[in-house]
């Protein structure tokens, strides 16, 4: 697989053509925190002006450790799955205190803090730190099971594993956080789905699924 070539096609193409999103407007890893937790189980139209009220509210990581509970919950109403602000709260107090208010920059450590799995440590870690980490998310799996033709079920625990080592090659060393939000946005935009744009796919040249006409039968993902 021509690893080069596919970095730069797809990077290219985010450069040209990214949104315009608030969590993009600089690298705070805060910032980046807060916008990933809540696109966890939240759109991104809904997720816009809920992160702009959070975070001119809670404008810095210290401002939020030091909120009142009720306040930051009353800023998260209408989100949903409240679980995921206490355990950002709880994380970010945790980070205010033992690492002087500065998120670490590792996967061993980011990864101990509560509500941070794998793909929130992944994007933190790409997105404002640039360490090539992979940050492998539902339309992730989606674009790189009809890139490379992968057809292992995208509900097992072990497929995810399967996809991370995949980005860990597969990612630009020199650029992780554009590849990483690359992937996001080709999914989001491209790669739909129901109804891939194949046809203006800054990656088709790239794309087994494609040249085999098999992009509408991925990704597999078995009935529970
Ligand atoms: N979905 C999850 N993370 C995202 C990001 N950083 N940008 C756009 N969509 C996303």
């Amino acid at each position: 697989f021509p690893v080069q070539g596919f970095q730069q096609d797809l990077i290219n193409w985010y450069i040209e053509n990214q949104r315009d999103l608030p969590w993009r407007l600089n690298q705070d890893p805060y910032r980046v925190w807060v916008s990933e937790i809540m696109l966890q189980q939240t759109r991104v139209d809904t997720v816009i002006p809920y992160f702009n009220r959070f975070l001119s509210l809670f404008p810095t990581l210290k401002d939020l450790a030091e909120a009142e509970e009720e306040k930051v919950l009353k800023a998260w109403e209408g989100l949903g799955y409240y679980s995921r602000v206490r355990n950002l709260q709880t994380a970010v107090k945790e980070v205010a205190e033992q690492y002087g208010g500065i998120v670490p920059d590792t996967a061993e450590e980011i990864s101990k803090l509560k509500g941070v799995g794998p793909y929130t440590a992944g994007a933190i870690l790409s997105i404002a730190y640039g360490v090539p980490e992979p940050a492998v998310d539902g339309n992730v799996m989606r674009v790189l099971s009809r890139v490379l033709l992968i057809y292992d079920d995208i509900g097992k625990a072990k497929t995810r594993i399967l996809f991370e080592d995949a980005v860990r090659t597969l990612i630009s060393k020199e650029d992780p956080s554009s590849f990483n939000q690359a992937m996001m946005e080709l999914g989001a935009l491209i790669c739909t789905p129901k109804s891939p744009a194949c046809l203006i796919c800054p990656v088709q040249d790239h794309c087994r699924a494609f040249d085999q006409g098999r992009q509408k039968e991925l990704p597999v993902k078995e009935k529970k």
